[in-house]
């Protein structure tokens, strides 16, 4: 077999957040395919960066009072550090910020504009006057033009979902400095999409020479329209210049206007390889001119297939490098059913869980147990992920190898017997070696595991017939103990081959215990060998905990820790440690914790205030009369005089604390107690708490 040559791509991640799970989703589908590639023996490089460019970086910058370049070298580290813990195996791992970048982005600027597929034309735009900046759709907010919600963004409501232009939002306001944005003309520069050349180029790439998935091929195709001359009538130039004030890299010959970063993202994998190739000595052009023999594949999230299925093959095209050779796009990851979510606690980043002490290999398992080559969403389900790596990982593969690799130290000196390795089950491991290899080059992962966990099964079923435990009280039998134990422990570095892309780490591990080079595919046919003791097995990965999962919610800032299932000790503490962080001026700080059975013994009710009255007498008193859904009125004091008049009360709907004990005081029995809202005095007033419409007298408040 020759050794291919494959360059590998990760979406680029933006220099204004955190890493989270959902990224890693990607990160670790790239990563499992790269090290199953390199593990075949083919000349495999992966490359990635940091996405730095653009309005949003600008912006956060300076609300943090710091540089543009302070501020993408602190994410970069932030970033770099978690793919490194994540065992995300990039080769390089660069900036869009760099020279390689901009000097890749203006000669293929220039190599377009030499092509005659760059226009210049003036476009109308949303303008902040007092920010003096063009604002991009996501900086403009207003009322949506369908459900009239207040404070939508510039491309879509979140209440009622439509989709709208930033030009039709009612009362539109600069999300940057609050004016009221202003139309302004601007000249902008453009990619030619809709050139004849480009047309049929894109066409013809994406529907007859690229193996794209194909939901995506269908997809390109509802943008394409049916043939190359519809393809032209349907694609409109791309707008590729952005006016200062514009982080990113200033357009040669354009002074003040600069390449939308969407322009420079895609030309950074160029410029993150073409770093590697300087520090490794390779040849760049070798890989990236038109007729090269090499691979280059992206791994992408669908969200973006636009770019790299239309706006990226056409740039590569018309500037004279080579096209891509596929894109591999998949789907959003959704965390127990839903979008992730901040309340719920379900925006994990990768941070956190690392944090919360949670193995990464865990979660590298369960996305590859869940992870096929489609662009479908995929589901990490809580519970499932705990049962799943305890049951598959600790159950059935790291089981064979605690079970026999002890006897095997013990009694043989740490030698398998050679011999007994032809037996029919060591056979059947070796023989689904090409299979599984076709479902990973085919991204068909949860196929693969699936049956590398079959194959487990059987091997712990062949245990479970011999019975080495039981072997081993009997000196007679210590022949047959030793061809067990050799046939499990060789079956067991099998799967340990056959999981290696997945878990590198562990696999790393079994290797040292076994006493054997770091395992590639030719190895599924070199077995153990007595001239290589084993070593004592130690444990080599935890069983996951419901509380891991506790305390990695409560850090994500989940909102009701007692709704989450067995509540670990550390992660109570830490809601206990945030909710003692001192309050406003003003505001009286937050008291101690209580449990959810202690609020249940409260019970609030609604009221509705029926009467009102002075009371003779005092000062500070009215005495209302409520409504609670009894059989009769309840009679309550409530000091609250100082801020409103009967008339101001009567017919409102409000909460009572329908079970405190019954007072007596000088004017009456109060029965029950009314909420109202004060300060630390009441000199900042006093707010009787009102309840929104539709509910009635008596209901519950909890
Ligand atoms: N900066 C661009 C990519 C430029 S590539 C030249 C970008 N960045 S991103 O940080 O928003 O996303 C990086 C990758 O992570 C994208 O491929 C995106 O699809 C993927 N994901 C982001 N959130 C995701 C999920 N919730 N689920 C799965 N993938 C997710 O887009
Ligand atoms: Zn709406």
């Amino acid at each position: 077999m020759n050794p291919r040559r494959i360059l590998v791509t990760a979406a680029l991640p933006y220099a204004n957040g955190q890493i989270h799970i959902g990224h890693l989703l990607e990160y670790i589908q790239s990563d499992i395919w790269v090290r199953f590639q390199r593990m075949r023996g083919h000349e495999t490089y992966f490359v990635c960066a940091d996405d730095t460019h653009g309005t949003a970086v600008m912006l956060r910058a300076e609300k943090e009072g710091i540089s543009t370049t302070q501020l993408i070298n602190r994410v970069w580290q932030e970033h770099k550090t978690d793919f490194d813990r994540f065992l995300v195996s990039f080769d390089h791992y660069h900036s869009t910020d760099s020279e390689e970048n901009r000097s890749l982005c203006q000669q293929i600027y220039l190599s377009l504009r030499e092509a005659g597929l760059i226009a210049q034309r003036e476009i109308e735009q949303f303008y902040d006057p007092v920010k003096e900046m063009f604002l991009p759709d996501r900086f403009i907010k207003g009322e949506c033009p369908k459900c009239k919600a207040k404070d939508q963004y510039g491309d879509a409501c979140e209440v009622c979902g439509a989709t709208y232009s930033p030009t039709d939002l009612k009362n539109p306001y600069s999300a940057v400095s609050g004016a009221t944005p202003i139309r302004k003309v601007s000249q902008h520069y453009f990619f030619k999409l809709s050139d004849p050349r480009c047309a049929h180029f894109l066409y013809d790439w994406t529907q007859v020479r690229t193996p794209l998935q194909a939901e995506a091929r269908n997809k390109m195709k509802e943008w394409l329209g049916n043939d190359a001359l519809t393809a032209q009538e349907k694609l409109s130039d791309w707008d590729i210049s952005r006016d200062a004030p514009y982080f990113g890299f200033e357009i040669p010959d354009a002074p003040g206007k600069y390449f939308y970063v969407w322009l420079d993202a895609p030309i950074g994998y160029l410029a993150s390889f073409k770093k590697l190739c300087e520090l490794r000595g390779l040849d760049f052009q070798e890989w990236v001119k038109p007729d090269s023999v090499t691979e280059m594949v992206h791994f992408i999230g669908k969200d973006i297939l636009y770019f790299h299925t239309l706006f990226w093959p056409a740039t590569l095209q018309f500037s004279g490098y080579r096209t891509p050779t596929n894109v591999f796009a998949h789907g959003f990851l959704t965390v127990n059913g839903e979008k992730m979510s901040k309340s719920r606690g379900t925006f994990i980043t990768a941070a956190s869980y690392l944090d919360a002490g949670l193995n990464p290999e865990w979660l590298r398992y369960y996305f590859a147990a869940r992870l096929n080559a489609s662009m479908e969403d995929l589901d990490l389900s809580l519970d499932d992920f705990v049962a799943r790596v305890n049951s598959d990982l600790v159950g059935k593969y790291l089981n064979i190898a605690s079970r026999s690799a002890n006897f095997l130290v013990k009694r043989f000196a740490g030698k398998v017997d050679e011999a007994a390795l032809n037996h029919p089950l060591i056979t059947q491991l070796r023989q689904a070696a090409e299979e599984l290899a076709a479902h990973y080059e085919a991204r068909e992962y949860s196929r693969a595991l699936r049956w590398v966990m079959e194959l487990a099964d059987a091997v712990n079923a062949y245990v479970d017939t011999h019975k080495p435990w039981e072997l081993a009280k009997d000196s007679a039998q210590a022949q047959a103990l030793h061809a067990t134990c050799s046939v499990a422990l060789e079956a067991f570095r099998l799967l340990t081959l056959y999981l290696k892309p997945v878990l590198p780490s562990l696999a790393l591990g079994a290797e040292t215990f076994l006493s054997i080079a770091p395992l590639t595919w030719a190895d599924v046919s070199c077995p153990l060998r007595a001239i290589h003791p084993i070593l004592a097995y130690q444990h080599l990965m935890r069983r996951l905990e419901a509380a891991h999962i506790t305390d990695l919610l409560v850090r994500n800032g989940a909102t009701m820790p007692s709704e989450l299932g067995a509540v670990s000790k550390a992660a109570v503490q830490s809601v206990v440690n945030e909710m003692a962080v001192t309050t406003k001026d003003g505001i009286e700080a937050i008291g101690a914790p209580i449990s959810i059975d202690e609020f249940a013994k409260i019970d609030l009710r609604i009221a509705k205030i029926v009467d009102c009255q002075y009371v003779a007498g005092s000062e500070k008193l009215l005495q209302l009369t409520l409504d609670v859904g009894e059989q009769t009125t309840r009679n309550v004091f409530s000091g609250i005089r100082s801020a409103y008049t009967p008339e101001q009360l009567i017919g409102k709907h409000t909460v009572l604390v329908a079970n405190l004990a019954p007072r007596k005081m000088k004017f009456g029995v109060s029965q029950g107690m009314v909420l109202s809202a004060s300060g630390q005095s009441d000199a900042g007033g006093i707010y009787v708490l009102e309840v929104d419409a539709g509910a009635q007298p008596g209901m519950r408040v909890r």
